[in-house]
């Protein structure tokens, strides 16, 4: 059986090279398509461990066990903040060389929106980089519903500090209880928050997030929404990777997308029967396809980068309208995905504000046909055929509709991007070959291993399971990806 035959053959067709057949161009010269083993990762084999049952409510909870001033944290971990403090501003970052292939920035003065700007260096998604990093020493330093959190507090992986939103400042602010500071790695960027806890919350340590709703391992005790949201209607949960993949808007390195808004102008009607299923689900399904239509959202503004970054290396017409196109694909794609978010959340959903939108674009050729590659040729294709899955095991019709139109789609953007590479290879010569082939390696890699859950997995509704996923991701890079590369001559 060759469950992803006609994703390969369109592919391979796109490109011109095997006549819509997946055995003549990318084979071992046996007939046979190119197709490689992708490794599973040892700790995907392991049996699922059976989760720990959920925690029994805590009359303590929400209490500071300690007070104290400045950030104090807990023998359980959780960390609080006594009091306001001063942060040391020093940026553990390297200094910007000038010679990365993105530069939006070459020397500290060109950082001047933040507190203390340092033109820093990286490597990300789209290769080495130079962006500005910021670093506060006080409140005063943040907007005026942000505090300033110190370099190394709790679980923040920054190496400076950085402003987070705020729903409290100090435990003072929270009467019965304490003002918690929130980390939590969605798996494409940390997001850092401030508010109290209550005893209504579903979790109070990290640890009590390891291991539940079917997860294996990871997840953290967050709380979202902190000032996009009432502060009344806040809540620590335990927050799991949740980051979709599809053509992400990367800048500065991280994938970027809006948070949540109430608003009715980014939603079809979805029709989806809800009545079996019960508030906590669907708020959870609700979250879940809030996060995928973010995504969908951050595409339109990653797709328009590229029409301008192909139009900047001289591409040809039909690639600059074809990028275009999926831009407004992508437009569709969110609004179907905020469509469905909201019939499970019961109220109109759509994007916040997406500032990264306009960052600066780079269009130099190794730094596009690197991100290509990734964001395009291994994420459009791994895209695609997740879209196909997630349709063919919805059992609402509603739900399978809204998937076959957005799995067709990203098929035809991962020709696209295919395509977009040939051209680039043909102009590039080896540098391009180089960056590509380097590129190839990383994404594989990346995307080999098991995803995390979330707190939900229904197959049925939308929202496949890590093992589900990280099987058919295998799959795909060595069935699809493999053979494809090869076509473009290169093979890993
Ligand atoms: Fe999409
Ligand atoms: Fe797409």
């Amino acid at each position: 059986m060759d469950p992803h035959r006609s994703l390969r053959a369109s592919i391979l067709f796109a490109l011109g090279a095997a006549g819509c057949s997946s055995s003549s161009t990318a084979s071992t010269g046996s007939g046979e398509p190119a197709v490689v083993a992708i490794a599973t990762p040892t700790a995907t084999a392991s049996a699922e461990p059976e989760p720990p049952p959920d925690p029994e409510p805590d009359a303590d909870r929400g209490r500071p066990v300690s007070k104290g001033i400045g950030w104090i944290t807990e023998k359980d971990g959780s960390v609080h903040r006594g009091s306001r403090t001063t942060c040391d501003t020093a940026i553990q970052k390297t200094t910007c060389a000038g010679t990365e292939n993105h530069l939006s920035c070459r020397a500290d003065a060109d950082c001047k929106s933040g507190p203390n700007g340092r033109c820093t260096s990286g490597i990300g998604q789209v290769g080495t980089y130079c962006s500005c990093t910021y670093a506060c020493e006080k409140d005063e330093d943040c907007g005026a519903d942000e505090v300033c959190v110190c370099r190394g507090t709790g679980t923040l992986s920054a190496p400076h500090s950085v402003c987070a939103k705020a729903a409290c400042k100090v435990d003072a602010d929270c009467p019965e209880s304490s003002c918690g500071l929130s980390v939590f790695n969605n798996g494409c960027h940390e997001q850092v928050s401030l508010a109290c806890r209550t005893k209504a919350d579903a979790c109070h340590t990290d640890a009590e997030c390891h291991g539940r709703a079917g997860a294996r391992g990871g997840g953290a005790c967050v709380v979202r929404g902190v000032g996009t949201r009432d502060a009344a209607s806040l809540q620590w949960e335990c927050g799991y990777r949740s980051c979709v993949i599809g053509r992400p808007l990367v800048v500065g390195g991280e994938a970027r997308a809006a948070g949540t808004a109430s608003r009715e102008d980014w939603r079809t009607s979805a029709d989806i029967d809800i009545e079996s299923l019960s508030p906590d689900l669907r708020a959870a399904l609700a979250e879940h396809h809030a996060a995928a239509a973010a995504m969908e959202h951050a595409s339109v503004a990653s797709f328009a980068r590229f029409s301008l970054q192909l139009l900047a290396l001289g591409a040809p017409a039909e690639l600059v309208a074809e990028a275009h196109r999926a831009a407004l694909d992508e437009v569709e794609h969110a609004r179907l995905g905020y469509g469905i978010a909201s019939r499970f959340a019961g109220r109109a959903l759509g994007p916040s504000i997406l500032p990264e939108a306009t960052a600066p674009l780079a269009a130099d050729m190794v730094g596009v046909v690197e991100a290509l590659v990734e964001e395009g040729c291994v994420g459009e294709t791994l895209g695609a055929a997740e879209g196909m899955e997630l349709e063919r095991r919805a059992a609402d019709r509603g739900l399978a509709e809204a998937l076959a139109r957005i799995a067709e789609d990203e098929e035809r953007h991962a020709q696209l991007a295919w395509r977009s590479l040939k051209w680039l290879l043909e102009v590039g010569g080896e540098e391009a070959r180089c960056a590509a082939r380097r590129a190839f390696a990383r994404a594989v890699s990346q995307y080999g291993r098991d995803p995390e859950d979330g707190p939900v997995v229904r197959e049925d509704l939308g929202v496949l399971s890590a093992r589900t996923l990280g099987r058919l991701r295998r799959e795909v890079l060595a069935e699809v990806v493999e053979p494809c590369r090869a076509a473009l001559g290169l093979a890993s």
